[in-house]
Formats: C-alpha cells, sequence, structure tokens
C-alpha cells in the first residue's frame, strides 16, 4: 500500500524517451501522488476533439511545444484537485522556463494561502533530470508501445508485454504514438534542446537538481530516484 505521508512536488525532466513516463508511474504508485503529464492531458484533450484538442492536434502533430498559456490553463485547475493534497509528480511539465516561473509563483501563492500539511505538499519541487543518449533515445521511441486503455508503457525491445501487442493489464490492443514518426522525434529533440535544456540551470542554480543516469534498467533508474527523493532538502 502507498504511504500517506506528505511527498510534495516532484517533476521529471529529460527528453523525448528518457523515461519520464514509466518512472512517473512508478513513483506515482509508491508514495499515493499523482502522476500529472501535460503530454498525456494534451492527448486526452485531442481524443475528446476539445477546444484544447483541436488546437494542440496540429501543433504536437509536428514535435513543436504548445504555446505555454495554453498548457498553463489547463495545468492550474489539475493541480487544484483534491488528489494532489500530499504531492504530485510532473511528467513533461514545466518544460520551458516561463512555465518553470509559472510553477514557483503557483507554489508560493499555494503555500501562503493553506495550512502546514498544504504548505508542506507545495513546497519547492524536486527536480530530477533523466539523463539518455540520443542514440538511445531513438531505439526506445521506435520501440514504446502503450496501452490506450490504462496507459501503461511498453518496450518491444526492452519491456515487451507478455503477449506480442497486447496490454498485460487490460488485454487492450497496444498503440504507436502518432508523434513518434522519426521525423516527428528529430523535431521534439530540437524543441527540447532549445527550450526545456534551459531549465537544468533554472533549477541547478536554485539548488533543486538531482541528475540521474537514465541509461540503466528501469529498477536502477527508479532506486536513484526514489533515492533523491527521499533526501533532496526542500528548504
Ligand atoms: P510528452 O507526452 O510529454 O512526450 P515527451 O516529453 O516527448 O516524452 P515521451 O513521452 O516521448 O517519453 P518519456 O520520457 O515519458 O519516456 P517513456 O517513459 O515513455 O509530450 C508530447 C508532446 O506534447 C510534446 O511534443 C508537446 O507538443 C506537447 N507537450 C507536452 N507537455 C508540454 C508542455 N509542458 N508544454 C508544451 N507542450 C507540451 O519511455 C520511452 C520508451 O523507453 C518506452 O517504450 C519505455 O518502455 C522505454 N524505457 C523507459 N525507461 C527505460 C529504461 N530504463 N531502459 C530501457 N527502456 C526504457
Amino acid at each position: 500500500m502507498a504511504n500517506e505521508r506528505i511527498v510534495g512536488p516532484i517533476i521529471l525532466l529529460g527528453a523525448p524517451g528518457a523515461g519520464k513516463g514509466t518512472q512517473a508511474k512508478l513513483i506515482a504508485k509508491t508514495f499515493g501522488i499523482p502522476q500529472i503529464s501535460t503530454g498525456d492531458l494534451l492527448r486526452d484533450n485531442v481524443a475528446r476533439q476539445t477546444p484544447l484538442g483541436i488546437k494542440a492536434k496540429a501543433i504536437m502533430g509536428t514535435g513543436a511545444l504548445v504555446p505555454d498559456q495554453l498548457v498553463l490553463d489547463m495545468v492550474t485547475g489539475r493541480l487544484r484537485e483534491a488528489d494532489c493534497e500530499r504531492g504530485f509528480i510532473l511528467d513533461g511539465f514545466p518544460r520551458t522556463v516561463p512555465q518553470a516561473e509559472w510553477l514557483d509563483k503557483f507554489l508560493e501563492t499555494e503555500r501562503e494561502s493553506k495550512d502546514a500539511a498544504c504548505k508542506a505538499a507545495c513546497a519547492p519541487p524536486v527536480v530530477i533530470q533523466l539523463q539518455v543518449d540520443y542514440a538511445k533515445l531513438f531505439e526506445r521511441i521506435a520501440g514504446r508501445r502503450s496501452c490506450p486503455s490504462c496507459g501503461r508503457i511498453y518496450n518491444v525491445y526492452f519491456q515487451p508485454p507478455k503477449v506480442e501487442g497486447t496490454c498485460d493489464v487490460e488485454g487492450a490492443t497496444l498503440i504507436c504514438r502518432p508523434d513518434d514518426r522519426e521525423d516527428v522525434v528529430k523535431e521534439r529533440l530540437k524543441a527540447y534542446e532549445a527550450q526545456t535544456l534551459p531549465l537544468v540551470d533554472y533549477y541547478g542554480s536554485r539548488g533543486r537538481l538531482v541528475v540521474v543516469d537514465g541509461d540503466q534498467p528501469v529498477e536502477e533508474v527508479m532506486r536513484q530516484a526514489f533515492s533523491a527523493i527521499e533526501h533532496v532538502n526542500r528548504l
């Protein structure tokens, strides 16, 4: 059973395919806090053809980032939901310096207005950067399959399902993401370098960043990520 203590915000930073979603699910399950993946939230909006989803679909298809304001409007409501009261894990957010500045202000405002427990849940975040060589990223993304029903992530090379093409849990047919085409992945990597890598300095200079070698077995990456969550001083 997940423990009930206050964990606070955790951010997973890393290039496409670095393992953010894989680790976020493990952390969420262990600590009993929600995984908030802006990629998943956007894909859900695309599937439901909401006004946001219609705007985001064309942008995501090119590998570019969705404009900050659209993402921030989407995230604000999610962070205020009741299941975030002991903390939350952000997967794919923030992704630009303006998003990180917005998050810092949001957490600060929440700390000012809440009781002691809520203040801890909105403490300054622990930021875990997963580092993986680019050549490996392409291999991981090419092999990625996911369950359209439960979101579980597989890899035909590294974490295959028990039955080829089928989710171990839901029995659903596994799918490939439309933005996992090689030409789109190249654009996603360019966007990562130009817009997201500056966050390494942003959080590093604030003493919040822990770098984990993401090119290790999932369990070892998890062990080091858990150690960061337990030991980083949030003051
Ligand atoms: P998003 O969905 O966030 O995609 P991403 O950041 O490109 O990351 P991925 O989901 O591709 O990879 P991951 O790091 O989660 O790796 P995974 O665990 O799946 O964003 C998609 C798009 O949405 C963006 O391009 C943008 O347009 C938009 N967007 C989202 N957030 C936004 C924001 N904040 N602002 C603006 N736009 C935004 O693992 C990959 C594969 O590797 C899997 O098959 C897995 O099984 C395997 N694997 C994982 N770990 C290991 C390991 N240790 N060893 C071997 N294999 C492994």
